[in-house]
């Protein structure tokens, strides 16, 4: 594999494909009786999340629009995961009921693309057992989408592209739709050079590429204008930011320039990989309120015996060096983690050091995972796996410890007034808030009776009463409750209506 700039003429060659789908799409509306639509279905992490803004923004482009919840759509576009095993038992098991769907609209059009691509027995199988999937392609060839369409509604042949290229585009050079209109993922490098023994990304995602800092500056100032409030830095490594370009700034450099262009309330980023976390990243965080006063550092393993056999560069002191850096220097501040349970080897004594840690760290959440073998990975030949009884019943001990932490964090909070980023109606009731502190913890909140919006009563039992304008607004909200995995409060006031 090797990293392919994509040209400016082969850029503008998908744009000519691009006008000549939108005539396409445009005609078949107008024969069909209504304007096409589209889903974008994504699994996995936030890169992936961030492709999918780049799928949407290319259909919308040619003039598709979103299909409604219950409507079966006229494109559908999977984006897949394949972290670990159950993300690729999930995809096979979904893609069967959208058999009975092609059949309800015969011209539907189904593409599957993501990280489960790139293992060519994936592909075997959608060719063999799911014929109507009409077309696939891999996490680097989002930019080649307009071909693909192209190929299939003029050749109606299944089209097969998972390029083994790592394709840099950049992304201001390709359409692209943000979920929520209050945030824009701006991924600022591609791949992972790591090989962590038990990962997959390194082969779904291939070599490192940075995307220019003048390119993903101009781009944050463009979004800063257009309104956007948060922006989340993303790259599997963001400390190695750069590494892969001559002359480069680094990371910590980067998220000062961030940090200094008006508009954002809070820059976040992820992920940052303990073995190349400056301790200037920390003194940056330290110095700009805009930046989030959340660190998510992955620690996989409290053990430095099993760091070693992962292939993660640091050990259990390492470890604890930073994240007590952290907690010194931003004592407000959350810090959160990944710990994978039951990699191979892991003695009872690696275990228990991982609750040690978890313990010292003490941990304001953490995203814990048992090991899944993945095919391909150095680990999945280690010889000593460990049962699943016993990783099971690690597991539990850990999560058990693990709530308790999220638990007190949650209720280190109560009584405190925090600034919310409003991120509409709470899954929780039809009158309640949900936001975010800048620490990025979770915030459902009541609106008291008697409190005013733009000048008028807001009404939260009204029947149309609608959450979701308040997206996107800054708000005080005193924190009443602690819950498991969240917070309860209410409403002080909106800070920018
Ligand atoms: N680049 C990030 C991680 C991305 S994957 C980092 O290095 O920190 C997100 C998380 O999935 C990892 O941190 C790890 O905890 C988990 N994970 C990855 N591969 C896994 C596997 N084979 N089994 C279980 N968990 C895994
Ligand atoms: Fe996977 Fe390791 Fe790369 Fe993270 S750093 S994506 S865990 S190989
Ligand atoms: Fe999954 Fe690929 Fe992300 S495997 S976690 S979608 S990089």
């Amino acid at each position: 594999m090797s990293t392919v700039i994509v040209s400016q003429e082969e850029l503008l060659r998908h744009n000519s494909v691009l006008s000549s789908l939108k005539n396409r799409i445009a005609a078949s509306s107008l024969e069909r009786g209504h304007a096409l639509t589209y889903r974008v279905k994504t699994y996995g992490c936030q890169l992936n999340e961030s492709d999918s803004e780049k799928i949407e923004g290319i259909l919308r482009s040619i003039g598709l629009i979103e299909a409604s919840e219950e409507a079966i759509p006229d494109f559908l576009i999977l984006n897949t995961c394949t972290i670990r095993e159950n993300a690729d038992v999930r995809l096979f098991g979904n893609l069967g009921a959208y058999k009975s769907q092609k059949k309800q609209n015969r011209d539907m059009f189904i593409a599957v693309c993501g990280c489960m691509m790139k293992q060519p027995e994936n592909i075997e199988r959608i060719k063999k057992s799911f014929p109507f999937v009409d077309a696939c392609f891999g996490p680097s060839d989002i930019h080649l989408l307009p071909d693909i369409l192209d190929r299939k509604l003029s050749q109606k042949k299944r089209v097969f592209s998972v390029s083994d290229e790592d394709y840099l585009v950049d992304d201001t050079d390709i359409p692209v739709e943000h979920k929520r209109k209050f945030r824009a993922l701006v991924p600022i490098m591609y791949g992972c050079n790591n090989f962590c023994t038990y990962c997959v990304v390194p082969y779904t995602r291939g070599r490192e590429r940075s995307r220019s800092s003048e390119k993903i500056l101009a781009q944050l100032r463009e979004l800063a204008s257009q309104g956007y409030k948060e922006v989340m830095l993303l790259g599997q490594n963001v400390n190695s930011y750069g590494h892969d370009r001559e002359g480069e700034i680094s990371f910590a450099e980067l998220l000062k320039e961030a940090a200094s262009i008006p508009g954002f309330s809070r820059i976040r980023f992820m992920t940052s990989h303990p073995k190349d976390i400056s301790d200037e990243v920390i003194y940056t965080m330290q110095k700009y309120p805009n930046i989030e006063r959340h660190l998510h550092l992955p620690m996989q393993s409290g053990s430095s015996e099993i760091l070693s056999r992962m292939n993660r560069h640091y050990d259990r002191e390492q470890y604890l060096k930073t994240a007590l850096l952290f907690r010194k220097c931003l004592p407000d501040a959350t810090l959160t983690t990944d710990i994978i349970v039951g990699f191979p080897g892991e003695t009872e004594e690696d275990f228990q050091a991982t609750l040690d840690v978890v313990a010292e760290c003490r941990f304001d959440s953490a995203f814990t995972f048992q090991y899944s073998r993945r095919p391909g990975t150095k680990a999945a030949s280690y010889p000593d796996q460990i049962p699943q009884d016993v990783v099971t019943e690690r597991f539990g001990r850990l999560l058990a410890l693990q709530n308790d932490l999220t638990f007190a964090s949650n209720e280190s909070v109560v009584g405190k007034t925090e600034e919310i980023l409003i991120e509409g109606r709470s899954a929780t009731a039809p009158d309640v808030l949900t936001g975010r502190t800048n620490s990025n913890r979770l915030v459902n909140f009541r609106i008291p009776s008697g409190t005013k919006f733009q000048g008028n009563l807001i009404d939260t039992t009204a029947e149309d009463f609608d959450a979701d304008k308040f997206e996107g607004l800054l708000a005080m909200v005193h924190i009443t409750r602690a819950k498991p995995y969240s917070v309860e409060g209410e409403l002080v006031s909106f800070i920018d209506e």
